[in-house]
């Protein structure tokens, strides 16, 4: 209401003005979502009060000349959120496809990473301005820490990374230069991605201005990180889950487990839909990766599954050694998640 008064009274400084205009299409826009779908949230609410959608079009490893066309048949088919990063080379294709979609921008939860070359507090602002350029969009819902590492600018002779230790442990300058991207009103929600527990209490343990609102992390049936689940639930930190199939790597042999195949027939839906329901239900994001045209619409229906079965499919998940797809610990010389 205050937004809407201010817009009339016209005489406002521009800038406050778009600002102002922003929030307003933002009320109207992801904030009308339904409550549930499938009997499973539809959304979760974040410490900034904005709603983050529970299923997003993952982006990581689609390609150029083909990511457009995925993300116009999730916008199509009821998606509302995209992830995707500066360091995946698309968002430009992917921002010509949310335009050409038609759904106004606000009604869209857009998601956006710093990539490890640009933790240098001064290379912020910048590369954020690149990913803002290449997207066509004024504000990024959702900006994170893409992995708990800080590249220095320097490569070795081959060509290959050099972490800076120091800022990779003390990632506290890297994140005041996040928090004044929400106070410029160019990022409306911070946090991070790829921390184990230990890194992300090393971060909240300076004064922060703003929480990390979220962890987007490897989560599958091979990799369910039980105790990093609780814990982030204790602690007001909302998981997302990034190659919640297992990825390219391990979607066959994922999708073939006994246990979710007879989930999957009992139901009358699919293991896909299994997997991603059992993420939602266990109360995190699921960003599942797909570009072909029946997968990404069949990712988007999600079904509450009957206790029991979710119960079963967790204890299955649990009772296995975790296995990862994605760790670049080797060739960045840092023990990212610290957990071998
Ligand atoms: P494609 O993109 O060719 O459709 P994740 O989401 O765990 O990262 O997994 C992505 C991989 O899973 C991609 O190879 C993707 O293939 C495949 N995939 C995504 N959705 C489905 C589905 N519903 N059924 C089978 N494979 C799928």
């Amino acid at each position: 209401m205050v937004a809407a008064l201010a817009l009339r009274s016209g005489g406002i400084a521009s800038g406050a003005t778009s600002r102002l205009k922003g929030v307003w299409n933002h009320l109207r826009g992801v904030q009308t979502l339904a409550e549930t779908r499938g009997g499973l949230p539809n959304y979760y609410v974040l410490p900034s009060g904005d709603k983050i959608p529970s299923v997003a079009l993952g982006c990581w490893r689609a390609r150029e000349g083909e990511v457009g066309n995925a993300v116009k048949t999730a916008l199509k088919a009821g998606y509302r959120h995209i992830d995707g990063a500066w360091a995946y080379e698309n968002e430009a294709e992917v921002g010509a496809a949310i335009k050409e979609s038609g759904i106004p921008r606000e009604e869209i939860f857009i998601t956006s990473k710093l990539w490890n070359s640009y933790h240098y507090p001064e290379d912020v602002a910048p590369i954020l301005e690149d990913s803002l350029q290449k997207l066509g969009v004024d504000y990024i819902d959702l900006y994170l820490i893409h992995f708990p590492v800080a590249f220095k600018k320097e490569r070795t002779p081959e060509g290959k990374p050099v972490a800076d230790l120091e800022l990779t442990e003390n990632t506290y300058a890297t994140w005041q230069a996040m928090e004044k991207l929400v106070d410029s009103g160019k990022v409306r929600n911070i946090g991070v991605s790829n921390f184990n527990i230990r890194r992300l209490t090393n971060l909240t343990s300076n004064p922060l201005k703003y929480q990390p609102a979220v962890n987007q992390v490897e989560l599958s049936f091979g990799n369910p990180q039980p105790e990093l689940l609780a814990w982030s639930k204790k602690n007001g930190i909302l998981l997302e889950a990034y190659s919640p199939l297992g990825s390219t790597e391990q979607v066959k042999q994922t999708l073939q487990i006994p246990e979710v195949v007879a989930i999957a027939n009992e139901l009358g839906i699919t293991p896909a839909q299994v997997l991603i329901s059992w993420h939602v239900q266990r109360g995190t994001v699921v960003l599942p990766k797909s570009v072909t045209p029946s997968r990404v619409e069949q990712n988007f229906q999600i079904f509450k599954l009957p206790q029991d079965k979710f119960d079963a499919l967790e204890k299955a998940a649990v009772s296995h050694p975790p296995k990862r797809v994605v760790d670049p610990s080797g060739a960045w010389g840092v023990n990212i998640y610290e957990d071998q």
